[in-house]
């Protein structure tokens, strides 16, 4: 059942148009024809090289208070990828305002769909979007290459593509620099199903005039993956027969694309299980849908609590989705409450060292491995973090030594000596680079636990994934704002900086 754009309460009705970049999102235009959208992205790519973004925070702030948790982004950019196989038009709720959905949203756009995004909410800038789509009956399956090189997330467009209109070519995807990012799952998956599948100069292209059902195994060595699921399930949902896919991911994230498909008419059983049974169906309709909340996003907000000794509620979340992280809180000692749809964690007494590993949900996510090393340093002893998901995801170990943390990489672990809160009690002014999405909130915690001045760099990687952090963790109270900067001269924040400590 379609929902009217006008019938959304709480949405504002302007249609914006739309682009790949935040910067872009601002502009307001009716529908853009692609001339004039391929023109918009071309100004914001080069208002992008001219200007990067930094944050600045004053450390050692106490965060208080309730925050909301934004809608999923790997959920929702699963479900924009797999929704090009409905032939209805398409409403998606509580999309987070993320650089990776702009990416996605541009992606769609070049294949021909009619995208309408409305800001809810009165916050505009802050509030989530509210998307129709409609997708082209018809489609030569050519993915934007610039586009899917800056993420991980459209390659889920190739099993949709090659099972709506028989073709899909697509570059190999981008995404964040985290250790090899393989795909042959994906690609066996596809081929089990009876797409021919190829490889040429940086391209795949996949073709099959009927996919058929197969039985798929998609355990790969660090467990199965989360996109492959979302990519060979989606494609099975419009193939002859019976799949069956074992070695299935069992991310929420994957359960809500499995859910989406349903309520387009898919028929998608044992979603949450390592076995998947999907009987194929002819096409699939239109609907409306709101993703689950961003669970990695909720956790940040936690550890911002717990790193802070502060006391943080961070409400619409789904809290058996964080039970991991959660463990994890109690285990450093941590007092964490779980309520219907809201989690609080509180620090009473200093932090203790732990030991986790970052495995296939429902262990703890990798996507925490970054910012609970920062809250390690701020622990009394030893803790332990090991990623068994991404073995070599360790690029933010340099940026939080910078920060004053003491920690050191012993092959796919980090071994922190955390200081108790003395994170850098000489206050001093440091610059620190992202280097990607998780790595960057792992330094923006570490900022808010240090008693200096700290400059997050490059947060393009942030705000691929975090709806405006920074307004979230001020709403708690933490001393944090944004600044622009040239690209060429980050040294230029620093006369900023002595201004704001002066
Ligand atoms: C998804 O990436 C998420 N991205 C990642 O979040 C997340 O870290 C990851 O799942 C694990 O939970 C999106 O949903 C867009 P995988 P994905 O395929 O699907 C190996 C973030 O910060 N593997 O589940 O690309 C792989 O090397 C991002 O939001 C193969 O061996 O991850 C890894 O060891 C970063 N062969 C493991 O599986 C393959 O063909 C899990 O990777 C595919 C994967």
């Amino acid at each position: 059942m379609l929902t009217a754009a006008g019938g959304a309460s709480g949405c504002d009705q302007e249609i914006l148009a739309i682009a790949h970049a935040s910067v872009a999102s601002r502009l307001r235009l009716w529908r853009p024809p692609n001339a004039v959208l391929a023109g918009m992205q071309r100004m914001v790519l080069s208002q992008m090289a001219a200007t990067t973004q930094a944050l600045e925070i004053r450390g050692s702030r106490r965060l208080t208070g309730t925050v909301a948790a934004s809608g999923g982004k790997n959920a929702a950019l699963a479900i924009l990828a797999t929704s090009i196989m409905a032939q209805g038009p398409v409403v998606l709720e509580g999309v987070p305002q993320v650089g990776d959905v702009h990416t996605m949203l541009g992606l769609l756009q070049r294949l021909g769909s009619q995208i309408a995004v409305h800001r809810c909410g009165s916050d505009g800038d802050l509030g989530p979007y509210w998307l129709h789509l409609q997708h082209p009956t018809d489609g030569d399956g050519q993915v934007d290459a610039d586009l899917v090189r800056q993420m991980r997330a459209g390659f889920c467009l190739l099993g949709p593509l090659v099972a709506r209109y028989g073709r899909a070519c697509i570059a190999m995807p981008g995404g964040c620099r985290i250790g090899p990012r393989p795909v042959e799952l994906h690609l066996a998956g596809l081929s089990a199903l009876g797409a021919k599948v190829e490889y040429h100069s940086g391209f795949i292209t996949a073709t099959a005039s009927k996919l058929r059902g197969a039985v798929i195994d998609l355990t790969g060595p660090c467990g199965s993956t989360v996109t492959g699921t979302i990519n060979v399930m989606a494609a099975a949902t419009l193939a002859t027969g019976r799949t069956i896919i074992r070695g299935a991911a069992l991310e929420p994230e994957v359960v809500d694309a499995a859910r989406f498909l349903n309520s387009l008419g898919a028929d998608i059983r044992g979603a949450g299980s390592s076995t998947l049974e999907i009987h194929g169906v002819d096409c699939l309709g239109g609907g409306s849908y709101r993703a689950i909340p961003d669970r990695v996003e909720a956790a940040t907000l936690l550890i911002a609590g717990a790193i802070t000794a502060g006391e943080v509620t961070v409400t619409g979340v789904t809290p058996r989705h964080l039970d991991a992280v959660c463990r994890t809180l109690r285990e450093a000692g941590a007092e964490v409450e779980l309520g219907l749809d809201r989690v609080t964690v509180a620090v009473p007494r200093p932090l203790n060292g732990f030991r986790v590993t970052a495995e296939p949900y429902p262990g703890l996510p990798t996507d925490l491995q970054a910012p609970l090393t920062a809250l390690a340093a701020v622990a009394q002893g030893r803790s332990v973090l090991r990623d068994r998901v991404f073995p070599h995801r360790f690029a933010h170990l340099t940026g939080l030594r910078q920060l004053g943390a003491r920690v050191a990489r012993h092959g796919d672990a980090a071994v922190v000596d955390g200081g108790g809160y003395a994170l850098d009690r000489q206050g001093v002014t440091q610059t620190v680079a992202a280097t990607d999405l998780r790595g960057a909130a792992a330094l923006v915690l570490a900022g808010l636990a240090r008693t200096g001045f700290t400059q997050v760099c490059d947060i393009a990687h942030l705000d691929r994934g975090y709806q405006h952090l920074e307004a979230k963790l001020a709403s708690l109270g933490a001393d944090i704002a944004r600044v622009a900067v040239a690209a060429d001269d980050t040294a230029r924040l620093m006369p900023l900086w002595a201004a704001r400590s002066a």
